[in-house]
């Protein structure tokens, strides 16, 4: 099986180039099921995320043109030249089934524009994850709440609205964000008007919302976490450039942070990152917005110890906290880790320790006594987030790390050893 080997200790200088976001390409793509017109989206990223979607999108109908500068991008390390046509003329199936779904949860959401185009929709459960049992109640009682019927049957939710769906009040009992971007999707093309309250308002699902406004939807977002949306026949094409991401731009400032470098991220945007780069100043880093981008800098500094709570934006991503923790094994006293988004969401820890990492857990409590040295072992990456944890203290440890199931980062990170070498890593990926 594929693997990384990272020969720890030199700090990262140079510039990334970030790519577009994972989580805001997958729900846009996703909104191709909402119109039988085309969508020009420039920016995806090389993902295996993104493939997996595709292939779920090609299996309900639509046809996919790939960037062709896609390949040459991810060798110059650019993304920026990939443009991607979707178009979903007519449906070849209304099946999404479960060897995809429980692969990638975000493939969930084609659930609510199936359902609000076509009136009927079977997709299978996502199913448990590494993180979490991870329901999905609140998608589904938003979708009864638009007024269609739902039945589970041998793992798969069948959604059927007979008359099409129909504008309500939905009030979600947490800020779900896959939830608040189905029930967005769906309400599209709901007759009348659809509240939601509590809803996400990550910066990918406002990029989701300018998306669908340029669809023709009519979306209205208010300060306190409501969005209105008056629902329309039908949506139209549009272009658009997905925005950069900010948990990639995250990671690599911590990656940069953790080895005493100095790094250039550009084609990033400092405001979706505003907590995450505040809190890597006031543990002692340098942090400077440049042109397009950010500089982040940790050169002869000694690193505070700090206490961090996720939360739904803008508070701090659970998306950046195990890289977070890598960091904090570095700073000078005791640091705690709240996660109060997902349950089980510390499966990185372990393998921390095993690298000399000093972390103790309690309940969704992780509280790291930090000012260890890391040392290069064999470890597993366990989902998306844990396993670029590992990477960071991998460039961070003295000696050879070698991380196993590399298919957790290649589902969220384009170019990742690509970027890391170009700012003097050694990383490589090995069979
Ligand atoms: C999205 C992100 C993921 C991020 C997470 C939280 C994508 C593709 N993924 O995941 O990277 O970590 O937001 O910022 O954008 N919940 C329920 N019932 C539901 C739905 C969710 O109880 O029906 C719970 C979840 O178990 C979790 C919390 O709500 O505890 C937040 O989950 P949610 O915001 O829905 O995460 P995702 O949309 O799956």
């Amino acid at each position: 099986m594929v693997k990384i080997r990272i020969i720890g200790g030199t700090p990262l200088e140079g510039s990334i180039q970030i790519s577009g976001s994972k989580n805001a390409s997958l729900p846009i793509m996703i909104a191709s099921i909402l119109t039988d017109q085309e969508l020009i989206l420039d920016n995806l990223p090389n993902l295996s995320d993104i493939s997996r979607l595709e292939l779920i999108l090609c299996n309900l109908g639509a046809v996919i043109e790939r960037g062709k500068n896609s390949q040459a991008s991810i060798n110059q390390n650019n993304t920026d030249g990939s443009r991607t046509r979707i178009k979903l003329q007519e449906f070849l199936s209304l099946n999404a089934d479960y060897e995809n779904v429980s692969k990638m949860r975000a493939s969930f959401l084609v659930l609510g524009p199936l359902l609000a185009r076509e009136k009927f929709a079977k997709v299978s459960m996502p199913g448990g994850c590494a993180i979490g049992t991870r329901p999905v109640d609140i998608h589904l009682d938003g979708l009864k709440k638009l007024g269609a019927e739902i039945e589970i049957e041998k793992g798969y939710v069948i959604a059927r609205a007979r008359n099409g769906l129909t504008g309500a009040n939905i009030n979600l009992k947490k800020q779900s964000v896959g939830a608040t971007q189905n029930l967005m999707m769906a309400a599209c093309l709901a007759r009348g008007e659809t509240t939601i309250s509590n809803a996400s308002m990550e910066p990918e699902t406002k990029d989701l919302i300018i998306f669908l406004n340029k669809m023709g939807a009519n979306i209205e977002v208010s300060g306190n976490n409501t969005i209105f949306i008056q629902g329309q026949e039908r949506l139209g094409g549009a272009n658009h450039k997905i925005m950069a991401d900010r948990i990639e731009a995250g990671t690599y400032a911590i990656a940069c942070c953790a080895t005493g470098g100095r790094v250039t991220l550009n084609n990033c945007d400092d405001e979706t990152l505003e907590l995450p780069l505040r809190l890597l100043q006031e543990i002692g880093c340098n942090v400077r917005k440049t042109g397009d981008g950010i500089l982040v800098e940790n050169k002869n500094k000694e690193l505070s110890p700090i206490e961090i709570t996720t939360q739904p934006y803008p508070g701090f991503p659970t998306d950046l906290q195990a890289q977070f923790m890598a960091l904090l094994t570095q700073a000078k006293g005791v640091s705690i880790i709240n996660e109060k988004i997902f349950e089980n969401r510390f499966m990185h820890v372990q393998e921390l320790v095993r690298m000399g990492a000093n972390i103790i857990l309690d309940g969704d409590k992780a509280i790291i006594s930090g000012n260890s040295t890391l040392i290069g072992a064999q470890v597993m990456a366990t989902d998306l987030r844990a396993s670029v944890s590992l990477v960071i203290a991998g460039l961070t440890a003295i000696g050879e790390t070698v991380i196993d199931r590399v298919y957790h980062l290649d589902r969220g990170f384009d170019s990742l050893e690509k970027k890391l070498s170009n700012c003097g890593a050694i990383i490589e990926r090995i069979v």
